[in-house]
């Protein structure tokens, strides 16, 4: 069954790719699960586990290994030789994802981190509050990077330092988003996050893919910035979500029997 762009699948993301000629997609931005025995309603991160959805695809660490090995190979094959992508991991399995990459044949960018609010609280160990970002590429001198995309050589902050460097650094606070009293997914990925991602590293119509997808974080922020669009997601409650943020324009949705929207300026919703 052939894919098409502009739309996301409740597939198995590998399945998904397959059916994806190679060289037609420009990026990819992904949060993959971590195998760490991820449990969709436990309620760490400050959130009310009630609206958090069950049914969260967690693989086993034995086959961790293995599973990132063939879902990077098939990014890998997809990707246009301009192509990047952006991979999110904690660091409990965090060598799966850096042996697979090498292994596909990606070249190493950027290894970014994101800091964020709230971490995981822990009586024995420091606070985990931040997740790894590798930026790779398949051909270091074809890939885009628009440098002056958020800030120009003039722009200064409070202090007089120039935003543009800021910006650039490799290390990214940027906060989650909490959806109070919004239906959502376990994970999601902020907003901010990805709008920077695209902003630097794609340009309007490129086609941006997630074979993750979650809430549909990435198809629906690449959708508002006017990328084209990818996604595949195995979960189908999660998939029926994410299908209704891309097919109502809404980016946050309440969580009661009436469904009221909570909208914000959606560029190309339907
Ligand atoms: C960390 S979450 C992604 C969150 C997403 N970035 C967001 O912002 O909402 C990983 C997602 O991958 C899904 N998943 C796991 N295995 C999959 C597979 N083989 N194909 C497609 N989706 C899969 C899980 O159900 C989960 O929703």
């Amino acid at each position: 069954m052939p894919v098409e762009f502009d739309r996301i699948y409740h597939l198995d993301c590998i399945q998904g790719m397959r059916a994806i000629s190679a060289g037609t997609i420009d990026l990819v931005i992904t949060d993959p699960p971590f195998a760490i025995d991820f449990k969709a309603k436990r309620s760490n991160y400050n959130r009310t586990s009630s609206r958090v959805m069950e049914g969260y695809n967690e693989i086993h660490a034995s086959e961790y290994g293995d599973f990132t090995a063939r879902w990077i190979s098939e990014v890998h094959r997809v990707l246009k030789d301009s192509g990047s992508m952006f991979v999110f991991s904690g660091w409990n399995n965090l060598k799966d994802i850096l042996v697979a990459l090498d292994d596909a044949g990606f070249v190493t960018v950027n290894h970014i981190i994101w800091k964020y609010q709230f971490g995981v609280v822990c009586k024995r160990k420091f606070v985990t509050s931040h997740y790894h970002c590798l930026f790779v590429c398949k051909d270091d001198s074809k890939r885009k990077f628009f440098h002056s995309a958020r800030f120009d050589k003039s722009a200064r902050g409070k202090g007089g330092g120039s935003l543009r460097y800021k910006d650039l650094e490799d290390v990214w606070q940027i906060k989650r988003e909490y959806w109070h009293g919004d239906k959502k997914t376990p994970t999601k990925l902020p907003a901010e996050l990805i709008e920077k991602i695209l902003a630097y590293t794609s340009e309007t119509g490129d086609i941006v893919m997630d074979p993750f997808l979650g809430s549909g974080q990435v198809a629906v922020v690449s959708k508002m910035l006017g990328r084209r669009y990818i996604g595949f997601e195995i979960v189908k409650e999660y998939y029926d979500f994410a299908k209704q943020r891309m097919e109502s324009g809404a980016y946050r949705i309440k969580d009661t029997e009436e469904m009221q929207m909570d909208f914000l300026p959606f560029e190309g919703a339907k």
